[in-house]
């Protein structure tokens, strides 16, 4: 059974799917780059979701949707009450994001079930191609939020206490986007599905840096992720004295400096920690800032060495409150532990590889991804293809036409294995 994948449709899908977008900050697209910033739940997403929707209707693929937006497209097998086998992963984009990232997931997992179907072959288990809700942390400062509630991760009480920026509920905006069921009704068992394998780019160079056409991801990182407030004393630029300061900002750039040094200090390469946002109040000129918000987010593949690091931040945070009399407080948004893929899945990727004589190696994921989740009601696996110098989150996040179309047929002889499992 040879899947013949369309590279000119997928590619033609992924550049369609592209221009539902919020319009490029300035500057942020070079020619040649595709910014795109698609917020879940709104009205870009509502129409991408829509759009995406008319493609699998077009495949002859039935839809579901949950109470969190995720939309299950499935595949009728020949045996249709077995557990399915669900590939899928995001569309959701964070601000001035490039055009691959998830997308190449939810599109080469259509395109993987098209090719099958043109193929004549015929699926003993259904296949399911799951689009996830929000797995980009942009809106409620959590990621995965689509597959956290799916898999029982995330309950119904914590997913009600989280805001958007303006103080809106998920339930506000998830009912105002059409998906109005109980929200612990997203929850699937274990055992629902009979395996998950997510198709992504890398976002890391190690592939393209070998020479290598495919990743089979063997684990995936531990992820975390707390909100620092710092409280220090506002007051007049000109008149307040530097010694008796109690500059939050100034304070927060040493609590910035203790991040990198306490993953530096690992000495391990798998161990990243991130402050990526920094909201300064009130954010004038003329004005000692007296509250700073920072977003942090630790990762390692080892998990109590990632708690190590999360320990000597909070040390870290003591001393720099002691010292500058700032008052330092760490919320705690999300504390994963890692996932380990399925020997199962990995050899069936492996068996596909070879079959395409693709060279492969097998590797961990640092990013998160929907997968996380999912390993917690099904075996699961990844596969990864290259992307240009590593580049993700970015406009010019770039992957070949002939990666993807490698990687979409690899997906395609993974998923035929194992629904006949
Ligand atoms: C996913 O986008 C991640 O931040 O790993
Ligand atoms: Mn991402
Ligand atoms: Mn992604």
């Amino acid at each position: 059974m040879t899947p013949l994948v369309n590279s000119d449709r997928i590619l033609d899908e992924l550049r369609t799917l592209a221009t539902f977008s919020e319009p490029a900050a300035e500057g942020a697209e070079k020619p040649g780059d595709t910014a795109v910033t698609r917020i879940v739940f709104t009205e870009r997403d509502r129409e991408a979701r829509a759009w995406l929707a008319e493609q699998t209707e077009a495949a002859g693929l039935t839809i579901r949707t949950d109470a969190v937006g995720n939309t299950f497209f499935r595949w009728q097998g020949s045996e249709p009450d077995l557990p399915a086998i669900a590939t899928g992963s995001h569309i959701d984009a964070i601000p001035n994001a490039g055009m691959y990232d998830g997308t190449v997931g939810v599109l080469g997992g259509l395109e993987a079930i098209r090719a099958l179907q043109g193929s004549g072959f015929v699926p003993k288990r259904s296949i399911e191609l799951i689009l996830f809700t929000s797995e980009e942390p942009t809106r409620f400062g959590i990621g995965c939020l689509g597959s956290r509630v799916m898999g029982g991760v995330l309950s119904t009480q914590s997913a009600e206490r989280l805001r958007d920026k303006d103080d809106k509920t998920i339930d506000e905006v998830r009912s105002a986007a059409g998906f109005r069921a109980p929200l612990a009704d997203a929850k699937l068992p274990r055992g629902h599905y009979a395996h998950f394998v997510e198709l992504h780019i890398e976002q890391g160079p190690i592939l393209e840096r070998e020479g290598l056409d495919i990743g089979i991801v063997t684990a995936i990182a531990a992820p975390a992720s707390s909100r620092i407030t710092i409280q220090g004393e506002g007051g007049h630029a000109g008149a307040m004295l530097m010694p008796i300061r109690k500059d939050a900002l100034a304070a927060a750039s040493e609590v910035i400096l203790a991040v990198e040094a306490a993953a530096l200090a690992t000495g391990a390469i798998d161990t990243v920690a991130t402050v990526g946002m920094c909201d300064v109040f009130p954010g004038a000129v003329n004005s000692v800032p007296s509250r700073v918000r920072l977003s942090l987010d630790v990762r390692d593949i080892d998990e109590a060495r990632r708690d190590k690091v999360l320990s000597d931040i909070q040390q870290a945070c003591e001393a720099t409150a002691a010292k500058r009399h700032a008052i330092i407080t760490t919320e705690v948004i999300n504390s994963d532990a890692p996932a380990s893929c399925s020997p199962q899945i990995l050899d069936a990727i492996e068996a596909a590889c070879n079959s395409e004589h693709a060279k492969s190696q097998r590797m961990v994921s640092r990013a998160y991804h929907d997968s996380l989740f999912m390993a917690r009601i099904c075996p699961i696996a990844m596969i990864f293809i290259p992307c240009r110098g590593g580049v993700s989150h970015r406009p010019d996040e770039f992957s070949t036409p002939e990666s993807i179309a490698l990687g979409t047929r690899i997906l395609a002889k993974t998923l035929a294995i194992l629904s006949g499992l």
